[in-house]
């Protein structure tokens, strides 16, 4: 993989798959932001992943709160000057009987896998790169040599 030095915001990063894409993308030399609405596990996830901090950040960031997910991107555009990659990882599994798969948690679903992946981090996106993001959970796209964006494309 040709991540070394590539920036990554990684959502729901703090445990499970996340957790494992940014320990995998941090051994590959990218830089990672622990990107999770809960602040402790994601703290501890970066600590764990990369005790220097110096390739992993956490950020708070619950998926479906657009001023968390531009406050978040911002943060990480600072901290490490770029952003290359977003791994929309972040969700949430209800099983339930049809009969109990009441409307609000529909709702809750929607929000964090379809909204949660969608437009906040579009606008990020296109300010930083000028272009208009692919419909994708996973994508990563090549980027004009402008700060705060990588000079680095992939
Ligand atoms: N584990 C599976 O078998 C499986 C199968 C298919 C799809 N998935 C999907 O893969 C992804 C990761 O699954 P996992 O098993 O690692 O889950 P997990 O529960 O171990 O981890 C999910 C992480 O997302 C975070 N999260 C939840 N809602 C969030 C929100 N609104 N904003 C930010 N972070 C949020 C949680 O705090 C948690 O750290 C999920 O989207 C899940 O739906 C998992």
């Amino acid at each position: 993989m040709r991540l070394k030095d590539k920036v990554a915001i990684v959502t729901g990063a703090a445990s499970g798959i996340g957790k494992e894409i940014a320990a995998v993308f941090i051994r590959e030399g990218a830089k990672v932001a622990i990107a999770d609405l809960n602040q402790q596990a994601a703290e501890a996830a970066a600590r764990e992943l990369d005790a220097t901090g110096k390739r992993a950040v956490s950020v708070v960031m619950d998926v479906t709160n657009e001023g968390q997910v531009n406050a978040g991107t911002a943060k990480v555009i600072e901290t490490f000057g770029a952003l290359d990659i977003l791994i929309s990882n972040a969700g949430i599994q209800i099983v339930a009987p049809l009969v109990d798969f009441d409307f609000s948690k529909w709702k809750l679903l929607l929000a964090i896998h379809l909204d949660g992946a969608s437009s906040p981090r579009e606008r990020r996106w296109r300010r930083c790169t000028g272009r208009k993001a692919e419909p994708s959970s996973t994508w990563a796209r090549s980027t004009p040599r402008k700060p705060p964006c990588s000079r680095h494309p992939m």
